[in-house]
């Protein structure tokens, strides 16, 4: 089957919790990253930013994971069993010590829907999400941040711009093989049939 590599690729992501020390070589970051950027977008605006924390940066992002936190502790203490609960809270704390924290945002356009701008960087974060899975590195897109986006915006000093905080990505060498979530079978509505 054409591009079977790619069917494999998107079966075998996981949502990475736990990473290894290893640094990731910027070649590497940088394919990504270009990777994401030639994801389609709304009237071709590319209203995607990519900030990529690494270092200090990373080191002083987590203080924001940590108060993510404590907003969603709440309604996860109920909806999580308890060893879940205990794994996800130690994520939140350390982000599974991955090196690299990608912040993306959406640039507003007076002509472009919200929505579809926030379509377009999720399809930019996929791409991101695909290609760090084809160089080994594993990812967790976080919707957490968003918890906490106008003490992001300070620390990137972004408090008087119009970009809009749309997600967190952890990036790093994977240091477990978590089991895949199970998906639906009834997320498709198949209304009649191809011609031939
Ligand atoms: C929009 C979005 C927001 C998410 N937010 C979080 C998050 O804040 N924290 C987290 O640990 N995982 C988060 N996830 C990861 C999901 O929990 C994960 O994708 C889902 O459970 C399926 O598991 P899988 O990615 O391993 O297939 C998010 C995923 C998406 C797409």
């Amino acid at each position: 089957m054409p591009g079977v590599e790619l069917y494999e690729l998107i079966r075998k992501r996981r949502s990475i919790r736990q990473y290894k020390p290893d640094a990731i070589p910027h070649p590497v970051l940088e394919r990504i990253l270009e990777a994401a950027c030639w994801a389609p977008s709304g009237k071709n605006l590319q209203n995607w930013r990519f900030f990529v924390l690494q270092g200090p940066f990373r080191d002083d992002y987590l203080q924001y994971a940590q108060k993510a936190w404590l907003h969603l502790q709440p309604v996860l203490e109920k909806r999580l069993k308890p060893s879940l609960y205990q794994f996800t809270e130690r994520f939140f704390y350390t982000l599974g010590e991955a090196p690299v924290v990608i912040l993306a945002y959406s640039q507003p356009h007076p002509e472009e829907n919200n929505q579809t701008a926030l379509g377009s960087v999720y399809m930019a974060v996929q791409n991101l999400v695909l290609a760090a899975e084809a160089e080994g590195l594993g990812t967790c897109v976080m919707g957490s941040p968003l918890e906490v986006k106008d003490e992001i915006n300070r620390f990137l000093g972004l408090e008087h711009s119009e970009l809009e905080l749309v997600c967190g990505i952890t990036v790093g060498y994977p240091a477990h093989e978590p089991p895949a979530a199970p998906r639906q079978p009834d997320r498709v509505v198949w209304l009649g049939q191809a011609q031939s």
